[in-house]
């Protein structure tokens, strides 16, 4: 087992920082927004970009096998994924990695499938590719998120070109299993769909949950399945503006020819690099950051149990966004608003990820324990 340690900076410092989260609220506003952490970064990530910078080392990104590579192998280790890392394509971040692939599957107007609630942007990244959005929202928390499939199989009959999962799921933390992907899989063959995987949370699954890349599915998958995915998220290193989209079948690799071959050169040098040497000598530091988000999903639970018994808050089994339910709490038809008026506390409307979930708000807990039980007394505040 790894030693490292991954602490939250102080509030204060991290008040100091020029990211959008310290940014763009007033100062009195604690937020907990956007999904980035208060934790230093991998130590073998910081030495690298420190290097490259005092060395003046900030050119064009050329070529770089050692992505490929190092994502091959902590995927062999952590998910026991044998992949070919040829088939990795280096983009900007994962919007447009997204993007460029809705770009070269379909035509305008072409329907694709969500699942709501979910990450904001999978809706802005249809309005900018101009796509039908097709939803088939998960069930309430009492049913565990439960997946509608014939609701998704009569979508995927009724002319559907894509279907774009959040594997593992921002807001509701779900991981989703084995079996849920293979009926995917062959709901897709079945149908000629193209699943596209957003696995960006993937590293930060806890180790009671089993993380299953769609691509390690099997042929049938691989047929069907791209996926989209990231350093950025796990080592936090968001700003560095690296990404990747990854093919396993000679089907998709040819289908994905078209896409632009200056999408490799739009990523950063910066965050190439530093993408590999996340994947290849950062994983001492994840596990580190995981122990720590462990104990704050616990930490927010029993908070929430002795402060705020009647918000919903199913522990995640991935990654740090909390999905609080603040029904009971009769915050007004905007409870983020609410909350950011009367208590100076900011969290991600639940609206934005659903419209059925405009009593929800989403909680950043990549923090300190003070950052979070001072949001939990901002709320009791707002009341
Ligand atoms: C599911 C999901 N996909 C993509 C992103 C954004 O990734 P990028 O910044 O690489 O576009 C996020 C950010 O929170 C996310 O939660």
């Amino acid at each position: 087992m790894s030693n490292v340690e991954v602490k939250a900076i102080p509030l204060a410092k991290m008040r100091t920082h020029r990211s959008t989260k310290w940014r763009d609220f007033p100062s009195d506003v604690l937020p907990l927004p956007v999904a980035e952490m208060d934790f230093e970064i991998a130590e073998p990530v910081r030495a690298l970009l420190l290097e490259m910078v005092s060395n003046s080392d900030l050119g064009y990104l050329g070529s770089i096998p050692e992505i490929g590579t190092s994502f091959a192998s902590f995927s062999k280790k952590r998910w026991n994924w044998t992949l070919d890392p040829e088939q990795v394509h280096i983009v900007t971040d994962v919007g447009v990695g997204v993007v460029e692939v809705l770009r070269v599957l379909t035509n305008p107007g072409d329907k694709i499938l969500i699942n709501s609630p979910v990450y904001h942007n999978f809706s802005t990244w249809i309005e900018e590719t101009h796509l039908t959005k097709v939803d088939v929202p998960f069930g309430d928390a009492l049913s565990g998120w439960a997946i509608d499939f014939d609701a998704i199989e009569s979508a995927y009959r009724d002319g559907l070109k894509i279907h774009l999962l959040c594997h593992p799921h921002n807001p509701l933390g779900r991981v989703y299993s084995r079996e849920e992907l293979s009926k995917f899989v062959s709901l897709a063959k079945q149908y000629n769909v193209t699943i596209i995987s957003d696995e960006i949370h993937a590293p930060l699954t806890f180790s009671e949950s089993e993380f299953v890349p769609f691509l390690s599915l099997g042929a049938d998958a691989q047929d069907v399945g791209v996926t989209v995915t990231a350093a950025s998220k796990a080592w936090n290193l968001a700003g560095l503006k690296c990404a990747f989209i990854v093919t396993q079948s000679d089907v998709m690799r040819t289908k994905l020819n078209a896409l632009p071959e200056a999408t490799h050169y739009r990523a950063s040098l910066l965050g190439a690099f530093a993408t590999a040497a996340a994947f290849s000598d950062g994983v001492d530091w994840l596990d580190g950051a995981l122990r720590t988000l462990d104990d704050n999903r616990h930490f927010l639970k029993k908070l929430l149990a002795e402060k705020l018994p009647t918000v919903g808050y199913e522990i995640p089994a991935c990654s740090y966004l909390a999905w609080l339910d603040l029904t009971s709490l009769n915050l007004g038809e905007n409870p983020a608003q609410t909350l950011l008026e009367k208590g100076r506390v900011a969290f991600n409307p639940g609206e934005s990820f659903g419209s059925q979930s405009s009593q929800f708000v989403r909680l950043n807990f990549a923090t300190g324990h003070d950052v979070i039980e001072e949001a939990v007394n901002r709320i009791i505040k707002s009341l």
